[in-house]
């Protein structure tokens, strides 16, 4: 499905703010601004958030890769309010390949970091909250030399799907919309790779996508598919689709053999 987007869909009218965990650059920073443009009180989380040169967003440093910075930035945003985990970073390496040094702040990043960040702002802000995750279609798809990423992204969903039933137990309106991208035109993302960029999808796009799927949410949890359409003339093009992907074979497509048959026992 192509989906249409409606220029500013109403928000339910409730929210008051939004927190955007990695809401600085690409995705984060166009959910941000179509956070902002939608009335609501947008706090903006990032190393770089003073240099955030958007006006109406809100900006606080975060690292999320500093215990210290995880442990004290401050979490108070107006509620009830949208909570979005965004932040993420890119590396296509072999695991041989990776330093200590990689797996420990690649993990802080898009694992442990937000994990600990999350539960001091789930804790602070007033029900209901409304939790979007951008994790990645790298959670379920064949990848070479991107096991690291894509470990931690199939972690991010995972936490996200098992948050549901207690964040459902702590208050019926609660919401968790867990969305899994294609790629999408972020050059700085995809450093010292050789892309078309004009074959992925535009994140702007994909934002509005986001929010018109959030404002429309009724049931507890929504996962979503959003992946670039690969069809000649419509390359690039965002495909919504709803629920969970079962992980592809890790065997190159058409090498993959079937197991033996098992041997009767005696
Ligand atoms: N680009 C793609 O093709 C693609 C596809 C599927 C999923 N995704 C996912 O979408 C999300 C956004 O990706 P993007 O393409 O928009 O990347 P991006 O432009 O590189 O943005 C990454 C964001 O993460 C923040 N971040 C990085 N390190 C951080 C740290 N130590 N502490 C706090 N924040 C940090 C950055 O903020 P600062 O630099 O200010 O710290 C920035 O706002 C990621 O989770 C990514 O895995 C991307």
């Amino acid at each position: 499905m192509s989906p249409s987007t409606s220029a500013t869909p109403p928000l339910p009218e409730r929210f008051r703010g939004a927190a955007v965990i990695g809401g600085t650059h690409g995705l984060g920073r166009a959910l941000a601004r179509t956070a902002r443009d939608r009335g609501l009180h947008t706090v903006v989380y990032g190393r770089t958030a003073e240099t955030l040169s958007d006006d109406g967003l809100h900006p606080r440093h975060l690292d999320l890769c500093d215990p210290h910075s995880v442990r004290d930035t401050p979490v108070d945003v107006p509620s009830p309010c949208y909570v979005l985990w965004v932040a993420g970073a890119f590396l296509k390496k072999t695991l041989a390949d990776t330093t200590e040094d990689e797996v420990e702040q690649l993990t802080r990043l898009m694992f442990t970091g937000p994990v600990l960040f999350l539960r001091r702002l789930l804790a602070a802000v007033e029900e209901p909250v409304h939790l979007i995750t951008v994790a990645s279609s790298s959670a379920w798809k064949r990848r070479e030399r991107e096991s690291l990423y894509c470990g931690l992204k199939a972690a991010q969903a995972t936490i996200v799907r098992n948050l549901v039933p207690e964040l459902r137990a702590a208050h019926p309106e609660n919401r968790i919309t867990l969305i899994n991208p294609g790629g999408l035109a972020v050059p700085d993302f995809h450093t010292g790779l050789a892309l078309d960029f004009g074959a992925m999808m535009d994140p702007d796009h994909v934002a509005r996508i986001i929010w018109d799927i959030a404002a429309d949410q009724r049931r507890t949890f929504t996962e979503v598919q959003i992946l670039r359409s690969r069809e000649p003339g419509s390359e690039g093009t965002p495909e919504v689709s709803y629920g969970a992907r079962t992980p592809q074979a890790p065997e190159e497509p058409g090498t993959a053999t079937a197991p033996p048959a098992p041997t009767p026992h005696p």
